[in-house]
């Protein structure tokens, strides 16, 4: 029986040029890309896979854009810093009832409390910072989940010709009750993770990455 696939060369040659482009941007232009942009990224999120018998039928996944400028922006991003700074106190009471891992640890320590003092890079740097919430079902499988969900977001962005970057601090921000209010989700019911939206502002070259037959082994 011959398989023929409904998708083109040319559309395979489209989606490996958009996957070959994906980059993590750091840096953004101050114009602020049309919210119609935002909707179409956020409805390929929306088409990721979710653990659909964690959750059992319920609403699983949410999207909350806060705008660059904005005083919940503002109100989020100092919420980030606490929430590193509460990860540097408790990693550092960690290495210090567990000398063994001091060295590697303690630099960790220094770059949370660097962050807790300038603020998440991501939060604030670009015109937007998304938020997704995915439903905690059993097993909770639900940052699984948000990381189909933010490479969905991601590919559509570069296809878009936008930049993004990960905000995977926001993982914890979920777990500060203030953080769920200010979504307006029920505490601990909802994983969270994130992304920072907008023009980069110098595009990167594709990404660089080992030859797949190197990094292979076929099992007979
Ligand atoms: C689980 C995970 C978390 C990440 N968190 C962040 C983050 O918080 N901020 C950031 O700028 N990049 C983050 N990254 C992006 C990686 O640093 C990046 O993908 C890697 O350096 C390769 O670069 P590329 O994305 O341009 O291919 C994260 C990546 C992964 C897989």
């Amino acid at each position: 029986m011959t398989h023929v696939s409904p998708f083109t060369e040319q559309d395979n040659a489209i989606l490996d040029r958009i996957l070959e482009s994906r980059r993590s941007v750091r840096s953004f232009a101050p114009d602020i890309p049309p919210k119609e942009d935002i909707m179409k990224i956020i409805r390929a999120g929306l088409l990721a896979p979710y653990a659909a018998q964690a959750v059992a039928g319920q609403d699983f996944r949410r999207f909350f854009v806060f705008q660059g400028g904005s005083p919940q922006l503002a109100h989020v991003a100092a919420l980030g810093k606490r929430q590193v700074q509460r990860m540097a106190e408790q990693l550092s009471d960690e290495l210090a009832a567990n000398p063994s891992s001091q060295d590697q640890g303690q630099g960790f320590v220094k770059r949370l409390e660097r962050l807790a003092e300038v603020g998440i890079p991501g939060i604030g740097t670009a015109p937007y910072y998304i938020v997704v919430a995915e439903r905690r079902g059993i097993p909770p499988v639900e940052q699984q989940s948000l990381a189909h969900c933010l490479e969905n977001m991601w590919l559509k962005a570069t296809a878009l010709g936008l930049g993004f970057q990960l905000v995977s601090a926001t993982a914890q921000m979920g777990q500060d009750r203030e953080f769920c209010t200010v979504l307006g989700i029920p505490y601990g019911e909802f994983g969270t993770n994130g992304c920072a939206i907008g023009y980069p502002m110098k595009r990167l070259s594709p990404v660089e990455r080992p030859d797949a037959g190197k990094v292979t082994k076929w099992i007979d």
